[in-house]
């Protein structure tokens, strides 16, 4: 069975559709040749937009000459304002110094000391879901956000202030979209623009209580009794080059960024995932067996292979960040087109996830593609849920063994089915659905 997508449009015209389109969603209306063509031009007197779908493309961009190619500032007008200049939105050298710091909180094995928060997170989640009727998606924003609390700053999402940013966050995104994805191509400029008072208003709120969260963590440690989780770790460490530590400004940028970039996106792709596993009780069979094995131990994560294969094949499928962007600062000929100064590369891991000249059944849930070996090799090239090179999601490890545990967790506590109410794609700050994920939830005996 196929997951859904909506049809993109198609034919001559495509501009004018892409800007009627627009009003219901920018995926439903982007041009269906998205999911076969290479590179795909959209051009209009105020904008040059490139659609790259091709693997040597990607590469060259984002991993072999990144600096040719830093992240689009048209991306920041919507987050600027809760994320200041953290680096999921900066640039050059102040990008690069902030990566030193924060890295080494993400690097190597360090996953593993966040795995008690994550389990614990996923147990809660598991347990606070009813049976009956639910719309998946803000359990799944709760548990994602539980997971982000506890790895940072070692406290549930429902404590303190963790629930008031919770809470203040929520209300900040009804205010106004965060990301304009419209500021990629050529839309009208009737367009919501992201940058209303009410907006600035609610992220000067968020900031201040994160600011709140990042004072009284500096006072623990002045104190000798702060907890060791990521929030010390990246407050404690010295820039390697410099010496220098985060100012206390700069933390709140980046927590604003960790809080973000890290719950929005693994909510997104656990909601969908269970909506695939409810669609597909053969692989939730597995799943629910499997989820005996996860224990307190770390290394019982590594047993649950076909939960990763399901995660994996869901951020395929539904990967979360739809697309981000890249601005040319220098002109380049691509696949022999000339790429002017200042066009914008848009790297949509929705359309290159579902390609159908890099995928064998692109719009169908096999986690078993997974197990082969080609399968594996064509992913590596045409599989970019995380990006990749230098800019690539520093969170990616965490995100993987929250994806598994938090499917396990909660699978294998619960019963899903699939209601009458097939859930519609769109692309938000992430891959939402139009009305909700909706399943029906029965306690497994
Ligand atoms: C399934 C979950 C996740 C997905 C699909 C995801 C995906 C991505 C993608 C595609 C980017 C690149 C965006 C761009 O270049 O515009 C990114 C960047 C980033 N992600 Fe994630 N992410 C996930 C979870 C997390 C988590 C858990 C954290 C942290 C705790 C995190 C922190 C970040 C940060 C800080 C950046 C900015 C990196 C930079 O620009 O240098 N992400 N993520």
């Amino acid at each position: 069975m196929t997951a859904p997508r909506p049809r993109g449009a198609e034919g001559r015209g495509t501009l004018l559709r892409l800007m009627r389109g627009f009003r219901s969603d920018l995926l439903g209306a982007l041009p269906e040749r998205l999911y076969h063509a290479w590179m795909a031009e959209f051009r209009s007197p105020l904008i040059h937009s490139f659609f790259c779908n091709d693997p040597a493309l990607l590469r060259i961009i984002l991993q072999d000459r990144p600096a040719d190619f830093p992240k689009s500032n048209r991306m920041r007008e919507g987050l600027a304002p809760l994320l200041g200049n953290g680096v999921f939105i900066s640039n050059g050298e102040d990008w690069a110094r902030q990566r030193r710091i924060i890295d080494p909180a993400f690097e190597g094995g360090r996953v593993r000391e966040s795995f008690a928060a994550i389990l614990q997170a996923a147990r809660a989640a598991s347990d606070r879901l009813p049976a009956g009727r639910v719309d998946i998606e803000p359990h799944a924003a709760h548990a994602a956000a539980d997971v982000i609390f506890r790895s940072l700053f070692s406290m549930p999402v429902e404590q303190g202030i963790a629930a008031q940013v919770f809470d203040a966050f929520r209300r900040h995104q009804e205010a106004q979209p965060l990301v304009n994805l419209a500021a990629l191509l050529p839309l009208p400029r009737w367009m919501p623009r992201p940058h209303s008072r009410r907006t600035r208003a609610t992220a000067g709120h968020i900031r201040g209580l994160i600011a709140e969260m990042v004072a009284e963590r500096q006072r623990e440690l002045d104190a000798g009794t702060a907890p060791d989780d990521l929030a010390t770790k990246i407050m404690t460490t010295p820039d390697p080059q410099t010496g220098q530590r985060f100012t206390a400004p700069e933390m709140v940028d980046q927590v604003a960024v960790l809080f973000l970039a890290g719950h929005e996106t693994s909510a997104s792709v656990l909601a969908w995932a269970l909506w695939l596993l409810a669609e597909h009780p053969e692989w939730q069979d597995r799943v629910a067996a499997e989820a005996s094995l996860l224990s307190d131990d770390f290394a019982s994560v590594s047993r649950l292979k076909a939960t990763r294969a399901v995660f994996r094949e869901a951020l395929r499928l539904y990967p979360a960040v739809a697309m981000f962007a890249r601005e040319a600062v220098t002109p380049q000929i691509f696949r022999d087109r000339a790429v002017p100064r200042g066009a914008q590369l848009v790297v949509s891991p929705w359309h290159l996830h579902r390609h159908q000249r890099l995928w064998d059944r692109p719009d169908e849930f096999d986690p078993a593609r997974w197990d082969t070996p080609e399968g594996k090799t064509s992913a590596r090239q045409a599989y970019l849920p995380f990006s990749a090179g230098p800019r690539a999601c520093p969170g990616a490890s965490l995100a993987m063994v929250e994806g598994v545990v938090m499917l396990a967790a909660i699978t294998g506590a619960h019963r899903l089915r699939t209601t009458e109410r097939r859930p519609e794609p769109v692309a938000r700050l992430t891959i939402r659905a139009h009305d909700g994920i909706w399943l029906d939830l029965a306690p497994r005996s």
